[in-house]
């Protein structure tokens, strides 16, 4: 085979050299019949390849068939690298390729629904160019999806899959070191597994049935077949009714649950070490991508801080209350003093990300482990990214008796969970476990306005398409 090279690898250190590079045409410019630039992308990158009109080499008809390439048509170019005469405007890049050869591998349809160059652009830009009265089609979050293969070709998209890959990837390598076991658990279930009504229900061979809300009944089943320590990274269903800018009907769960030895804490010991190693490892690997997100929405790199602050939730209610804001101590947070709490915390810690535990236990799933010293609260725990919440989690019940009267005692028809109930008649440990939300963390992360923008076909109460 010949020896390709990656579009966003050409650089000016490689002058002289012959490349050969595929990619999409991303525009094609004719100066007069014997010059044509075209610029070619691939993964999010752009090189400019110069086709000039020479003897032997380059026929005017060869200028005249680039010409007539349809915007994002695949081509596979030959040429050798050179530094352009006048630095190339709007371009990090300055390396040029003058080709020698060009074959189109597949052309595309002459009008696109989306023009890529338009949908890249940051909201700065495209502001400018309609001041300076330039033709430009904002392209809106509807028309993004319905075309989403179009949309994702976009550098802020090309970086935002990759970091979500990142996100995965350290998530499962992390947990592996810690002696967690990687399991799968089934999504096909008879009962709701975080009670609520958000739950699509089905029909299972004449069985009443429903998509797994969680893993969270199955994981804590594990965890009493021996397994200590496991992870799962898999879909979670939610019949959401209310359309928000962050939640979706299916999102990835990344989930955990653990033994607990002593305390509540070592669950959140978890969370603490496993996110300050995934956003280190996200600012040194993946700079390229985030610059890129970057680039189209611009943000400020995440505050967190080496040992991750932890706040009980009583302590975050009296910081509400100092700055006039009155929450019921014994219900939960709304989207609103979240946020409000979020700004609080990042001005007198200097972090946003951060643990919020001890939460009322009135507000929580009925399988939560109260407090012992105080059973209005629980063992459980909220963690915040910019103010928004990427996890919940919790000791669980443990006791068979007492998880039975807490099920009934939240109107969860006992029947439909009695194999998860039974589970801890033949010897169960304490344990504890959290859920993140995969979407919701890049998301955050990259201080981006809407789950949709990191979800790569996002289900939501409107869309079941593409
Ligand atoms: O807070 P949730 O519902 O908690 C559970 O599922 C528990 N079983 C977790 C546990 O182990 N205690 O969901 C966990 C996380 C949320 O913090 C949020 O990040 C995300 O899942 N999430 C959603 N993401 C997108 N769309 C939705 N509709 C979401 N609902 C929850």
């Amino acid at each position: 085979g010949r020896k390709w090279t990656a579009v966003g690898s050409v650089t000016p250190e490689m002058k002289d050299q012959v490349v050969l590079i595929r990619g999409r045409v991303q525009t094609i410019r004719p100066v007069g019949k014997k010059i044509a630039f075209v610029v070619v992308r691939e993964r999010g990158f752009t090189v400019q390849c110069v086709l000039t009109v020479k003897p032997e080499l380059v026929s005017s008809q060869m200028v005249k068939y680039a010409t007539s390439l349809s915007k994002e048509s695949i081509v596979d170019i030959e040429g050798v690298v050179s530094i352009p005469e006048k630095p190339i405007t709007g371009s990090t890049q300055q390396v040029e390729v003058q080709i020698s050869k060009l074959y189109c591998v597949n052309r595309a349809v002459p009008t696109l629904p989306i023009n890529i160059e338009d949908a890249a652009r940051s909201e700065v830009e495209i502001e400018q160019a309609l001041e300076k009265g330039e033709q430009l089609v904002r392209v809106n979050q509807d028309t993004r999806l319905n075309f989403r293969i179009l949309d994702m070709r976009t550098p802020a998209n090309q970086g935002i899959f990759r970091i979500q890959c990142q996100v995965e990837n350290i998530f499962r390598q992390f947990l592996l070191s810690e002696g967690f076991v990687g399991i799968h658990t089934p999504k096909l279930i008879g009962g709701s597994s975080e009670g609520g009504s958000a739950v699509f229900r089905l029909d299972y061979k004449g069985q009443p049935a429903c998509l797994a809300q969680s893993p969270q009944l199955h994981k804590q089943m594990a965890i009493c077949g021996d397994f200590s320590r496991v992870f799962e990274v898999g879909p979670v269903f939610r019949a959401e009714d209310s359309f928000t800018h962050r939640h979706l009907c299916e999102f990835t769960g990344l989930d955990v649950e653990m033994e607990i030895k002593e305390h509540y804490s070592e669950v959140m010991d978890i969370v603490d070490r496993l996110f300050v190693a995934m956003f280190d490892s996200l600012n040194e690997k993946c700079k390229k991508e985030l610059e890129a997100i970057g680039r189209q929405y611009p943000f400020e790199p995440l505050k967190y801080l080496p040992k991750t602050l932890r706040l009980t939730f009583a302590e975050g209610v009296q910081m509400l209350k100092e700055a006039g804001v009155e929450v019921d101590p014994l219900g939960d947070l709304n989207t609103e003093s979240e946020r409000k709490l979020g700004q609080l915390v990042a001005t007198k810690y200097g972090t946003e990300f951060y643990i919020l535990h001890k939460y009322p236990q009135a507000v929580r799933p009925f399988y939560t482990m109260p407090c012992h010293d105080n059973p209005s609260y629980s063992n459980s725990f909220d963690v915040f990214i910019r103010g928004e919440e990427i996890i919940s989690g919790a000791q669980r019940i443990h006791v068979p008796e007492f998880l039975e009267k807490r099920a009934g005692e939240c109107g969860i028809d006992v029947k439909t969970i009695s194999t998860y109930i039974d589970s801890f008649r033949y010897g169960a440990p304490p344990h504890g476990g959290f859920g993140v939300g995969l979407e919701r963390v890049v998301m955050l992360f990259c201080a981006l306005n809407n789950i949709r923008k990191t979800s790569l076909f996002p289900r939501d109460p409107q869309r079941i398409a593409p």
